[in-house]
Order: C-alpha cells, then structure tokens, then sequence
C-alpha cells in the first residue's frame, strides 16, 4: 500500500520518512494517507489476533520492520446490561482501553510512534503529558532502547501515571505550568536538529496506530454501533477514531459510519464551547481545571480535527460536571466491575446526560471508549470511598460486619453501642 505525508491545510505531499510534524510549507497538520489500496485482504485479519498489528497493512509502517510492540489493542468491548438500564438504554458497550499494556489508549499510537522513530534512526524520543502519554512512551521507548524524555505539569499528573514513567527510566522534566505550557515548549523543541524525536499526538504515527479502535469495534461487534463516545482532551484520540471510521468506510468495510460524541470536562471545555457556538475557531481556555487530569487541557492541538469529526458525523462535543464525571466512574465500577479513570467516566456522564436530554435515543447502540485505567489515579477514588468497617480479629465481630450477627455493622452507621464495645469496634 503506498502511503503519503500530507498537509490538512494546504494539501502538501511529503515523504514518509521525513521527520516533520507539522508541514514545512505552510505549518499546518500533517496526516498520513492511506492512497492506492491493492494488496488488501481482510480475510486475513480474521487469522490474527485481534490487535494494532492485525491491520499491519493498513499501518504506515514497512512489513519488514520488526516493530516495537508489548502486545497492544485487543481490547474488550463488554457489553454492560446493568448500566444501560441504569443510563434508560437498550445497548451500551464499554471499549476497555485500559487492558492495554501500560493501561491506557496510549499504547495503540506509542507502537507505531517508537517504530517509527527506530525507522528514523532516532536516539531520544520526548513528548508533554498529563500522564498517560508520558507513561506509555517511557515503556516503549524502554523496550526499544532509546532515552526518553517527558515533560509534565508540576504537581498535576496522577502518581501512578508518574511512577509508571520513572519506573521505565525516563527523564521527567516538571514545568512550572500546566500542560499547554509544556506542549508549546515540545513542539518549540522539536525545531532543532538534535531536539529527540517528538511522540505527542501531533506526530502523525500516533494517530495511525490510534485509529486501529475504529477496525477493532467494526470486528468485535461485527457492524458499527450508531454513536460512540470517547473523552476529548488534547483531540489527538477523536481525530483518530473518525480516520479509522472514513478508511473503513473508503475500503467499502462498513456503510453508515457512527456520530461521535467527544466529551470534555466543563472547565476545561475549548472544543466544546466553539462547537456550541458553531464557531470554526477555538479560544483557548486559561487555566483549565478538572479533577480528570488527563484531559486537563487549555488548547488542544488537534482542534479542527476534533470539530470536523463531530460535524462530519452527525455528532456533537458536549460538556460535564466534575461530580457527574466521579458519579459515573462510581457506577461503571459498581454496576459492570470496570474501574477507570475520571477522563473516562466523562463518556459514562456524557451519556446519561445526552439520554436525559432526550440527544440518545433508548434503543441506538452506543460504545464508549473507556481510555484508561483506574488504578493509576487512586487519588480520584479518595472523592468516593467509603470508609472500611474495622474490626477485631475475632468471629463475632465478623459475623456483626457481615450482616449476620445480633445488630449489623455497615459502612458509617453504628447499630449498638454494647454489641461494638463487645465486638472491638470501640474501645471500653
Ligand atoms: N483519556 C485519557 C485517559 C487520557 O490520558 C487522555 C489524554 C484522553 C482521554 C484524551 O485524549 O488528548 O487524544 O483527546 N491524555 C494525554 C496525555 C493528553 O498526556 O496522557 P486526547
């Protein structure tokens, strides 16, 4: 398959193994394409695993390379029957993007990314993050020995996301400001000569790998849902799923493509407001705040990316509330047993909302992407637990917390003075 480097804006050609980000003529986007399709059977996919390298063809990385890969994709799409009654829907499915190596969507775009930058002969990779990204490059990079280098808002990244990035021996540079700071310094980096090789979602290799979320649910369910709904922060992901829709639709792979629905959070909302306002342009906000960190995001790089797909699709960029986000991990995890992080309980709210509003009809089937793990932003969970019912060592006491005893023990709430003083739980 012959594949080219194009501009968005001024439709520019470049080769493929030029290390450009953004076009040389003009500035604007670069997006690989996927030309002349020939040697294309998808047949064969059905003989791999499900995966970002089941679609190698469709990938704009040469079949010889040996690639640099952890076993990404694959992911489930499970089916939640609880939640969908729950949210008054008759199919909803959760694409569980933290299954992936690192726990996040990450790791689709990082396989083709560090591929591509050992294609390049680079020596360093670096990108800006809120965790995610900064987590999934340190762990490929690891894997392809090269040095990595992340910058990251001081004070504002998840421990696990952070752990995970000095575990895999990356370099962490910390600003003094929040992540659009940091992504205007990469980018400004990413000019020089000897700067490493850039991997945030402005390199077009990510979203090439990114795009495989689109081939996988086309195969998983066997068709494409009517909406699917994923969280929108820097837009690097949204852009990708509505690539992956249009090519499958250009290889005569599926008919009616889904309307996208790209959640962001309320205070951190730049997309969404211009969306609102059916503006063709978007004001950055200042100071952007969020207690889903990994969309904390002031000016999105791929903005007219995410505005187009929205439009294109039929569907729409829509905000929530932080509470209504943490409520909505709460029921993912409580309800279907899958534990995300915030940004991807956006599309859990996002949805309920959307229902209520009378936007998602009952009976259309809806997917939403769960982009990443809970286990990485255990500080998020502190808004929702409920404290645990400490006991004596000792069956009675058991027996109290379980229910079974003479007076119940549960969460809080206290049933008898006499049968806590006898069971431990308070002292005499
Ligand atoms: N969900 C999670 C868990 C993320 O980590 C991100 C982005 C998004 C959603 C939004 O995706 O930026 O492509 O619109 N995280 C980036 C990072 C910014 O640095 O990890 P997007």
């Amino acid at each position: 398959m012959k594949q080219t480097l194009e501009c968005i804006e001024c439709g520019a050609v470049h080769p493929l193994n030029e290390r450009a980000y953004v076009c040389p003529k003009c500035g604007g986007l670069l997006e690989i394409r996927l030309g002349e399709v020939l040697d294309f059977d998808p047949k064969a996919w059905s003989q791999r695993p499900l995966g970002v390298w089941r679609y190698r063809e469709l990938l704009p990385i040469g079949e010889k390379v040996e690639v640099v890969s952890l076993g990404e994709g694959g992911t489930g799409l499970n089916e939640c029957r609880r939640l969908a009654k729950d949210l008054g829907l008759k199919h909803l499915h959760v694409k569980n993007e933290g299954e992936n190596p690192t726990g996040s969507f990450k790791d689709r775009g990082m396989t083709v990314g560090v591929s591509q930058a050992v294609e390049l002969h680079a020596d360093s990779v670096m990108c800006a993050s809120t965790g995610n990204t900064s987590a999934s490059l340190a762990a490929y990079a690891a894997r392809a020995g090269l040095k990595c280098f992340v910058m990251i808002p001081a004070g504002k990244i998840a421990a696990g996301k952070l752990a995970q990035a000095v575990v895999h021996g990356a370099k962490i540079i910390e600003i003094d400001g929040d992540f659009d700071d940091a992504m205007r310094l990469v980018v400004d980096v990413a000019r020089e000569d000897r700067s490493p090789y850039l991997l945030n979602s402005i390199n077009p290799f990510r979203v090439e790998g990114q795009k495989t979320i689109a081939y996988e649910i086309n195969d998983q369910l066997r068709r494409l849902p009517d909406i699917i709904v994923i969280p929108v922060g820097n837009a690097g992901n949204i852009t990708a799923l509505w690539k992956g829709l249009l090519e499958l639709r250009a290889l005569g792979l599926a008919d009616t493509l889904p309307r996208l629905i790209g959640v962001q959070a309320e205070r951190a909302s730049p997309i969404a407001r211009a969306f609102r306002l059916g503006s063709d342009h978007v004001e950055p906000v200042a100071k952007p705040e969020t207690v889903a960190t990994a969309i904390r995001i002031g000016s999105p790089v791929n903005w007219k990316r995410a505005l187009a797909a929205a439009r294109e699709s039929g569907g729409l960029i829509e905000t929530v509330a932080d509470h209504q986000i943490l409520e909505a991990q709460k029921m993912l995890a409580s309800r279907e047993g899958i534990f995300v992080e915030p940004a991807s309980a956006s599309t859990i709210a996002g949805v309920g909302k959307l229902v209520d509003e009378g936007v998602i009809k009952a009976d259309e089937a809806v997917v939403c992407i769960a982009t990443g793990n809970g286990l990485k932003d255990q500080e998020a969970v502190s808004f929702l637990a409920k404290p645990p019912v400490r006991v004596k060592a000792s069956r009675e006491s058991v027996m109290g917390a379980l229910g079974l005893g003479i007076c119940s023990v549960s969460g809080r709430r206290v049933y008898s003075r006499n049968f806590l003083m006898r069971s431990g739980m308070l002292g005499s």
